[in-house]
């Protein structure tokens, strides 16, 4: 694994909260994670130091399609924008990512987006390639477990050697939770992300994190997997990783804080012109 993975994820901490850059002007990587739940955008520096970062609500994507194009756009080009302002210079170039398993028109789709509010698509990767150039595991099972799906990548020497993506993930645990307790979808998302309240919700959403923990198993099944890497916004929740181990027999973990680990691995793979 990365020897330096957890001084980057603090540094993606702290590029979300940096208001400008302190006169930084080296060539920089951006990237742009049109998700399902999050559209995430990261600048970093020609070393993949992250310099400045955002991400905001959305529903512009549905299990790895762009379902409100003009949307997605609109909001890419604010983000942009945020960013712009904070670093002082233009963005010109970004790299971009699909699931795994999305065809091919609709990855053409993400690129579209990208270049309709003004930013050259450099690079178009899957997931789980993005997430392991931050990671650098070299032999285990990458899953990214985000809003609408779960992205599962088994690593072999350190190459993608099989991936799949299934439609569940973060947005079907607020549905459980808003069910259980009968409250609107906003207010159970914003309590599930809340760490005091995690505790409290364990149980209405344990039966959602032991299917994942079956789909993740399946996959792996076939392939020597000594280690579950966990990543995506949903990783966060408190205990996940303890009941993943427990359906898959095989040793979990959770590498820092989860949430900008495929969105920095995007950026990473931005192509400096
Ligand atoms: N602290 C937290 N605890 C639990 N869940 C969280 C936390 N923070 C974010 N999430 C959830 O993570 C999800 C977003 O994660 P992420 O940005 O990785 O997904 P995405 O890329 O938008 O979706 P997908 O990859 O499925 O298209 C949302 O469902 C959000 O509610
Ligand atoms: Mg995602």
């Amino acid at each position: 694994m990365n020897p330096n993975l957890h001084a980057i994820l603090k540094e993606a901490d702290q590029a979300i909260l940096r208001h400008s850059i302190n006169g930084y002007r080296g060539r920089v990587r951006c990237g742009v994670d049109l998700g399902t739940a999050y559209v995430s955008l990261f600048v970093l520096t020609e070393d993949n130091q992250p310099l400045v970062g955002t991400y905001q609500y959305a529903e512009i994507v549905r299990d790895g399609l762009v379902v409100d194009f003009g949307g997605a756009v609109e909001l890419v080009r604010k983000l942009k924008a945020e960013l712009e302002g904070r670093l002082g210079f233009e963005l010109q170039s970004a790299a971009t990512a699909y699931p795994p398993g999305v065809p091919i028109a609709e990855v053409r789709a993400t690129r579209y987006v990208l270049e309709a509010a003004g930013l050259t698509c450099s690079a178009l990767v899957d997931e789980p390639t993005a997430a392991n150039a931050v990671l650098e595991v070299k032999n285990g099972a990458v899953v990214d477990i985000g809003g609408g799906t779960t992205g599962i990548a088994i690593i072999q020497e350190g190459n993608v050697i099989y991936t799949a993506d299934e439609p569940t993930g973060g947005t079907h645990f607020t549905l459980v939770i808003s069910g259980a307790l009968k409250i609107p979808f906003a207010e159970a998302e914003a309590r599930k992300i809340n760490p005091e309240e995690q505790t409290r919700l364990f149980n209405i959403v344990r039966p959602v994190m032991e299917k994942v923990g079956t789909i993740i198993q399946q996959h792996i099944q076939p392939y020597p997997v000594d280690c579950i890497y966990l990543v995506g916004g949903t990783s966060a929740f408190k205990g996940i990783d303890r009941v993943i181990e427990n359906i898959t027999g095989v040793k979990t973990v959770v590498p820092g804080n989860p949430l900008f680990v495929t969105p920095l691995g995007i950026a990473m793979n931005d192509q400096l012109s």
